[in-house]
């Protein structure tokens, strides 16, 4: 569903190429001060136009319609929303009948019976990811003290992500990345096992943004190569502080006063400039598909913000 969380519940709307995305936010505490200015250094981090990134790029003026008054928070539900101006729902009439491989067109067409709306991917679009930024701007501003940073840390592999990057859009082609996220001054003890685990809670966020293969907290996948004298986290005073911190501060599904890390595996665009095989839905019989459009040769790269 389009709805996420119980005491600060986000719902999310809207399409790629429709008139608005965004978001309602219910939950979000009276008496806290905001301005459509606070949105845009978040704003400007996801937007593309970059290198690497798609050339569609849009204004993102955040429109605040309810649940603010007086430049502050009422306690009401905050409705943020976003027009799309730059719209080519041209580029995309030939993945209508033809599924690109990788994306959401085809299992769309399947569980709507193609009354989805496919114009920029509609509603699986990175684009809606705007609506999850600015959720974001209004949360960080309640979790205070407590500071979120995430960075891309790498590219196809390599460390070098504008090399890689700009290989990869050369040939025509995109790539994945390893995006890092870290949380500073979480107090411990936060999460409730079994089922509401902190790995629960924001493994089921994280994989709700589009493009997002993998998760992993702390050492993740490699403390599986090691052993429990070298895995372990020694602890070092009564704040729970502690030397090393391969289980990304958290233990038992609680955080445990330490910084709270995690690694996300984002993969290649499915949107590529190269021939793809794939099927016309109107005849049933193989086809290929190659995006003339605009897209992101990698999406990592707008990933740390939305994270
Ligand atoms: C910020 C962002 C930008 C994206 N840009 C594109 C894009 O330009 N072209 C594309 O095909 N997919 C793009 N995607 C990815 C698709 O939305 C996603 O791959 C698709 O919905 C299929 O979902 P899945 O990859 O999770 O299986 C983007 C995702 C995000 C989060």
């Amino acid at each position: 569903m389009n709805s996420f969380g119980r005491l600060f519940r986000v719902s999310l709307f809207g399409e790629s190429h429709g008139p608005i995305v965004g978001i309602l936010v219910d939950g979000c505490p009276a008496g806290i001060e905001i301005g459509a200015e606070d949105f845009a250094a978040d704003l400007d981090r996801r937007k593309g136009g970059r290198p690497g990134t798609t050339s569609r790029v849009e204004p993102d003026e955040p429109r605040l319609m309810s649940g603010v008054h007086r430049g502050r928070t009422t306690g009401a539900p905050l409705l943020i929303y976003f027009e799309n101006r730059d719209v080519r729902s041209e580029d995309y009439r030939e993945s209508d009948s033809k599924p690109r491989p990788g994306h959401a067109d085809f299992a769309a067409f399947r569980k709507y019976g193609g009354f989805q709306d496919g114009r920029g991917g509609g509603h699986f679009s990175g684009r809606l990811t705007a609506g999850i930024v600015a959720a974001g701007v209004v949360a960080k501003k309640i979790i205070r003290p407590v500071e979120i940073r995430s960075e891309i840390i790498s590219c196809g592999g390599s460390a070098d992500i504008e090399a890689a990057v700009s290989a990869a859009a050369a040939e025509r082609d995109s790539v994945g990345g390893v995006v890092e996220c870290l949380a500073r001054d979480v107090p411990a003890g936060l999460g409730e096992p079994f089922f509401d685990s902190v790995e629960s809670v924001l493994g089921h966020l994280v994989f709700s943004i589009p493009g997002i293969k993998g998760i992993e907290f702390g050492d993740g996948f490699r403390g599986a190569a090691s052993r429990g004298s070298e895995f372990n986290d020694a602890i070092l005073d009564a704040s729970g502080r502690t030397r090393t911190n391969h289980a990304g501060g958290l233990n038992g599904g609680l955080t445990n006063g330490n910084d709270l890390l995690f690694r996300v595996a984002v993969r290649p665009t499915p949107t590529i400039g190269r021939e793809q095989e794939t099927i016309d839905l109107g005849t049933g019989r193989p086809s290929v598909i190659a995006s003339g459009g605009r897209h992101d040769a990698c999406i990592a790269l707008r990933l740390p913000v939305i994270l």
